[in-house]
């Protein structure tokens, strides 16, 4: 395995731990993984770099079976049932969002899981409402999210420290979570059960819409012509996402941020004629740019009327 993280072996120096509630977990935990996907085989393979005991793990699929070969090699492959009951610390859930549900309900109705046991899912999107089930056999809910893009590759193990993990837990759960986070090389982010849908879209409207967004710019280049788009947009979109990331809206630059109306009607005219359906992405993007200028002070209200009316003209063509 490539890539060691530098937390390895730090659960085998470590004393047994006990939460405020006396809830005692030892220092090597006995770790099982329900789906050796992405994210099931990164994260299985870093807690068995960081000392604990990765016991079995399940994964029907050739490319399941192709990673447990490459990251969890010494892992035996069981039924999910049989995960389940030799994870006798931790079971870690790392299946499809929509698939958790089922997941646990087959679990809780089969027995398989254990007073003290701790269930926890990597899913940003739910929080521990959907492991509310886990209960009624005495196992603990944790909601451990890991705010990072997964290929299920060595190089994922590379770029897991610094990576911050948006954490629900009961009270009770905090410590062995916030350990658990640090033998990843991570950094816990507390967020509470009805904030996670909020915590989940920051992250997909930042991570994922950012690549729609570089592509359709891209795509707008090849059609003027440019034959690497990639190579005219990496500088100036590295640029523009460390200044945003530094310097929050008063990184902004560019026709918008001047209350440029002439410069974005001729965008609007010439999209409609190439690219009519980035049309109305391009209007709510410069709309919403607009009002963030002016709530910053980039740009002054008298500046911007202009440049709304622009605005305001293509949105009701859009709408007719
Ligand atoms: N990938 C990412 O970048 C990323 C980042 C952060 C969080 N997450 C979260 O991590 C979780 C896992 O995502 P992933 O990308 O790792 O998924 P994935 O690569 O598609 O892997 C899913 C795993 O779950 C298994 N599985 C699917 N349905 C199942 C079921 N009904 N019962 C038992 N096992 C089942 C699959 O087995 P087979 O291969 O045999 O079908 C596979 O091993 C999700 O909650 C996701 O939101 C993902």
């Amino acid at each position: 395995m490539s890539a060691p993280l530098r937390t390895h072996s730090a659960a085998r120096g470590r004393p047994a731990t006990a939460t405020s509630s006396q809830v005692a977990f030892p220092s090597v935990l006995t770790v099982g993984i329900i789906g050796a996907g992405r994210v099931g085989a990164t994260l299985g393979a870093a807690l068995a770099a960081a000392g604990h005991r990765v016991v079995a793990a399940s994964g029907a699929s050739g490319a399941s079976q192709a990673r447990l070969a490459l990251l969890l090699p010494t892992v035996s492959r069981r039924s999910v049932v049989e995960v389940a009951r030799a994870a006798t610390d931790l079971l870690l859930i790392t299946v499809p969002d929509d698939a958790l549900a089922g997941v646990v309900a087959d679990l809780t109705a089969d027995g398989a899981l254990r007073p003290g046991q701790v269930v926890a899912h990597t899913s940003g999107a739910h929080g521990l409402a959907v492991l509310a089930p886990v209960g009624t056999a005495g196992a603990r809910p944790l909601a451990l999210h890991p705010a990072m893009t997964f290929a299920g590759t060595p190089d994922d193990l590379g770029r897991l420290p610094g990576v911050s993990y948006g954490v629900t837990a009961p009270a009770e759960l905090r410590p062995l979570a916030a350990r658990l986070v640090v033998d990843l090389g991570g950094v816990p982010e507390w967020i509470v059960e009805a904030d996670r849908p909020l915590y989940h879209a920051a992250l997909a409207h930042g991570a994922n819409h950012l690549v729609t967004l570089v592509n359709e710019a891209a795509d707008w280049l090849r059609d003027a012509g440019v034959g690497q788009p990639e190579k005219v947009l990496a500088p100036l979109l590295r640029a523009a996402l460390e200044n945003a990331l530094r310097l929050g809206d008063e990184a902004l630059t560019g026709p918008v941020s001047r209350g440029d109306a002439g410069t974005v009607r001729r965008h609007l005219a010439r999209l409609a004629a190439t690219a009519p359906d980035s049309v109305e992405p391009y209007l709510v993007l410069a709309r919403r740019t607009a009002e963030r200028a002016v709530a910053s002070g980039r740009l002054r209200p008298a500046d911007a009327t202009a440049l709304l009316g622009v605005l305001d003209g293509y949105g009701s063509q859009v709408a007719a």
